[in-house]
């Protein structure tokens, strides 16, 4: 058994909490009092170190800057009513993060570095979760390569690192999306299962040209005939069609596997709901549309949420919906939430004590 490297922790004489209000913080702007930063170098890595959050010195040759060797995961910790703080699913993003490592050519971050690493950060930072609904410690776990050389090549130094930050809701409200159909986020063989910071990268054109007609995101569709939907801007993508619940399927490869996802469907089968994880043309859901059978339609995501998309256009045809009468993402983002905030008992085994 290889021997387990002690964190080397270091912290601030005087946090930064007290100048700011948990109370509604917006998703993203702040960060908490310290961070983990550790090096890959040699084929190893190196001593971990949780210290103060500060700036990284960074040379202008570093390989990340040029060729975007750049992975990231989203996870979040909830405190419950009597403060005790939980994180949803770590072990499943920590999967995800060595699974988008695999895929970029970067090294596997051991779970003890990973999972341990993220324990100790929150728990110094129990003070930064903010104990109200819809908000929490966001956890931005990342690594991205460090040699100093222009040439493109898989890195032989990495640095790894997790900041937190305390995070009211990403969508505040019902989205308005449209079925994008000159831009693709992912295609087969690419990358779009990887949580790689290309992918986010490469879909801002789109999201820009969105936002300036007023709408909050795109619904993606895959690249060989722009006709099946994939994902939506920052999130997976349930439809209510009838009495079945269709998601699109991780097969192709061009999807990112959604924790939020996964959680979500688990959720509704355990109310009944039948999940169908499948090809989805946007021809069956305007037809869908005009049969009246389609229902609702949600996002999932760790930052989203569940967020409910109350428009979608695909060309001229406009898809309306007053999600007030919803039924179904209400109910799973409650489940969800009372899980998250320790309101009732956690049956699935998703939340780790820090
Ligand atoms: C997340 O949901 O955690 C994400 O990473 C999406 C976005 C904030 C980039």
């Amino acid at each position: 058994m290889i021997a387990e490297i002690d964190f080397n922790i270091t912290t601030v004489l005087q946090s930064k909490l007290q100048n700011i209000s948990l109370d509604n913080v917006p998703f993203g702007k702040y960060f908490s009092d310290h961070m983990l930063e550790v090096d890959y170098e040699n084929g190893k890595w190196q001593t971990p170190f949780i210290k103060p959050y500060q700036p990284l010195s960074l040379d202008p040759s570093l390989a990340a800057l040029h060729y975007g060797q750049a992975i990231f995961e989203g996870i979040k910790a909830y405190k419950d009513a009597d403060g005790k703080a939980q994180i949803f699913r770590p072990y499943d993003n920590f999967k995800r993060f060595n699974l988008s490592a695999e895929r970029m050519e970067m090294p596997q971050v051991p779970e003890h570095i990973f999972i341990d690493g993220l324990r100790k950060l929150v728990n110094l930072e129990i003070d930064w979760i903010p104990a109200k609904a819809d908000h929490s410690l966001y956890i931005r776990p990342f690594m991205f390569s460090t040699d100093e050389a222009i040439g493109v090549k898989p890195s032989s130094k990495y640095k790894f690192l997790i900041i937190l930050s305390p995070t009211g809701p990403y969508y505040a409200s019902p989205m308005r999306i449209y079925a994008e159909e000159k831009y693709v986020r992912s295609v087969m063989g690419g990358y779009g299962n990887a949580k790689a910071a290309g992918n986010y990268a490469g879909a801002l054109k789109a999201a820009s040209i969105a936002n300036k007609q007023g709408f909050d995101q795109v619904l993606w569709m895959d690249a060989f005939e722009h006709k099946y939907v994939e994902e939506c801007g920052t999130m997976n993508v349930f439809f209510a069609i009838g009495d079945k619940i269709i998601t699109p399927s991780l097969t192709d490869g061009t999807i990112l596997a959604g924790v939020t996802r996964d959680s979500a469907i688990t959720l509704l089968q355990d109310e009944g709901f039948v999940i169908e994880e499948r090809k989805l043309s946007i021809d069956e859901i305007m037809d869908a549309y005009k049969a009246g059978t389609l229902k609702e339609i949600f996002g999932t995501g760790t930052a989203a949420t569940i967020s409910m998309i109350k428009e979608l256009r695909y060309k001229d045809f406009v898809m309306l919906f007053d999600t007030s009468k919803w039924s179904i993402a209400p109910m799973v983002k409650s489940k969800m939430d009372a899980i998250k905030y320790g309101q009732v008992p956690d049956s699935h085994n998703w939340m780790v004590a820090v």
